[in-house]
């Protein structure tokens, strides 16, 4: 039986932020040293100082957001240590991640760098939980003032002189644990002060992020949203997505079997409940909708990769990861009206990367390629669409076999996209599309698929999972039916002829 939808090709549900397509970069493992920065002397090709290839392939998946420098490694950051000369920075242990010497050779100058060669915007995120409110008053003052001050003569001191636009700055991170294991309480007072003293400076608007709950956690909400929610433009949710409930043993990033395939896609399909709840909760208080949710760290978190450092959280990536992140994305589409941003943990070498890199050597993953497909829907009308997901059961569980999200570009061009989340049946949908006003459409798709639930590109097959052209689908008397390859993500472009 094909399973049912209707879209109401006419009927638009707000707009999908493209800050929901941003990335998390953390100085941790390997993702900001040999991930992204080789420093100008390397023989890899670099610009400034960082990887060309990697800036390349995140401007082709249009990232629109990066934040950084943690995650935990935020609190602990002290911004001073990374301006000026590199042979005078400070070396320090990174205690968080791996015990390794971070010698802040990648500081403020050379991220703001990274986000003009991206063309992205940047979201710092603040120390409150080790640092002091002048330090994170005179990081704002050093990026953003335009003038005579202290911070902007040590700028111009270091090699600029104009100020940065920087719009997102974060407000401590995970304050709940590794930024200070605070209680709620406690935090938002905190929070209150320090968002205090993080200026406006000439046309520079800071969005404020507060630290916002570990995943179910809803009195942190509820009690944030009570105490500061006037204060801030967004909160966050960090939610990560694991085989297991056992953070000793996750389960290995390859080499699972269906049960962890179908018990990780279940876990993942969680982050719609959580965002509801929480989205209640901030209803609650925030009947307007002015306060943003912002998922800056989502994802999978596996078993580190045999023989690699367990600090450097290094795992690969593979169909599962394309699953978890096309239904992610398409739970944010969903929540559009209150979820404003996302960071996917994180953009190189870390978690569920996009990309892998090995020396000299780059690999782009099977969820970078889901973003690359899911680009058209940066910014694009959400549209009415409703469908009978059909049923995918394992091990008493129960879960959708089919996931959509449906949107109309700038030009009038309508994308869709499915997950198809079962790996050993296809699945037959077809769409009754609504509202097209009696043009004629062209439709052209791709498809990202494989035989195998852990397939995934290595260094020695770089294209052992790519999206390939699709084309089983039929588009006649208003109705589409599609014919969706076993775990797959496909997206469609209906364009009018
Ligand atoms: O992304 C890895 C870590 O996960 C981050 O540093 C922290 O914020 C979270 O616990």
């Amino acid at each position: 039986m094909p399973l049912q939808g209707v879209l109401n090709a006419d009927s638009g549900k707000g707009t999908i932020n493209r800050n929901i397509y941003g990335h998390f970069s953390e100085h941790l493992g390997r993702c900001i040293y040999e991930g992204i920065w080789v420093g100008e002397d390397s023989p890899i090709p670099n610009t400034n100082g960082i990887r060309n290839d990697v800036v390349e392939a995140l401007k082709q998946i249009r990232i629109p957001v990066l934040r950084w420098p943690g995650g935990c490694f935020a609190d602990e950051y002290h911004w001073k240590d990374g301006i000026g000369a590199k042979e005078t920075r400070k070396r320090m242990v990174n205690t968080h991640w791996g015990g390794v010497v971070e010698n802040n050779h990648f500081g403020t100058h050379e991220f703001m760098e990274l986000c003009r060669q991206l063309g992205c915007e940047p979201y710092i995120n603040g120390n409150l939980g080790s640092g002091t409110v002048q330090e994170m008053s005179e990081w704002v003052e050093y990026l953003t003032f335009d003038g005579v001050s202290p911070m902007a003569e040590l700028r111009a001191q270091n090699g600029r002189k104009e100020p940065w636009k920087v719009t997102y700055f974060g407000v401590g991170n995970e304050n709940w644990g590794c930024g200070g294991n605070m209680r709620p309480e406690y935090y938002a007072d905190e929070y209150r002060r320090y968002q205090t003293y993080v200026r406006n400076y000439g046309d520079n608007r800071i969005h404020r992020i507060a630290c916002g709950p570990n995943s179910d956690d809803y009195n942190w909400m509820d009690v944030l949203m009570r105490e500061a929610g006037r204060f801030m433009d967004s909160i966050t949710l960090h939610y990560y997505t694991l085989p297991t409930d056992n953070w000793q043993d996750k389960g290995p990033a390859t080499g699972f079997d269906e049960h962890a395939w179908f018990s990780t896609l279940q876990k993942a399909l969680r982050m719609d409940d959580l965002i509801t709840r929480h989205r209640t909760i901030m209803d609650k208080y925030d009947p307007e909708g002015r306060v943003g949710l912002i998922v800056d760290e989502w994802g999978t978190w596996y078993n580190v990769e045999p023989g690699t450092n367990p600090g450097f959280l290094y795992q690969q990536n593979t169909m599962r990861d394309a699953l978890v992140a096309g239904l992610t994305l398409n739970i944010f589409h969903k929540h559009n009206q209150r979820v404003r941003m996302a960071n996917i943990a994180q953009t190189v070498n870390v978690l569920q990367a996009v990309i892998l890199t090995e020396g000299e050597k780059m690999i782009v993953t099977p969820t970078y390629h889901v973003f690359d497909m899911y680009k058209v829907h940066q910014d694009a009308e959400l549209l009415d669409l409703s469908l009978d997901t059909g049923s995918y059961q394992l091990d008493g569980g129960d879960i959708p076999a089919v996931t959509a999200t449906a949107s109309r570009d700038a030009k009038g061009k309508i994308h869709l996209s499915f997950c198809h989340l079962q790996p050993q049946a296809e699945a037959q949908v077809t769409i009754d599309v609504r509202g097209l006003a009696g043009s004629s459409f062209t439709v052209t798709g791709s498809t990202l698929t494989s035989g195998r639930i852990d397939a995934h590109n290595t260094f020695a097959q770089p294209d052992a999972v790519k999206p390939q052209p699709f084309e089983s689908f039929q588009l006649e008397g208003g109705k589409l039916t599609v014919n969706l390859p076993t775990m797959s993500v496909t997206t469609l472009e209906l364009a009018a002829k």
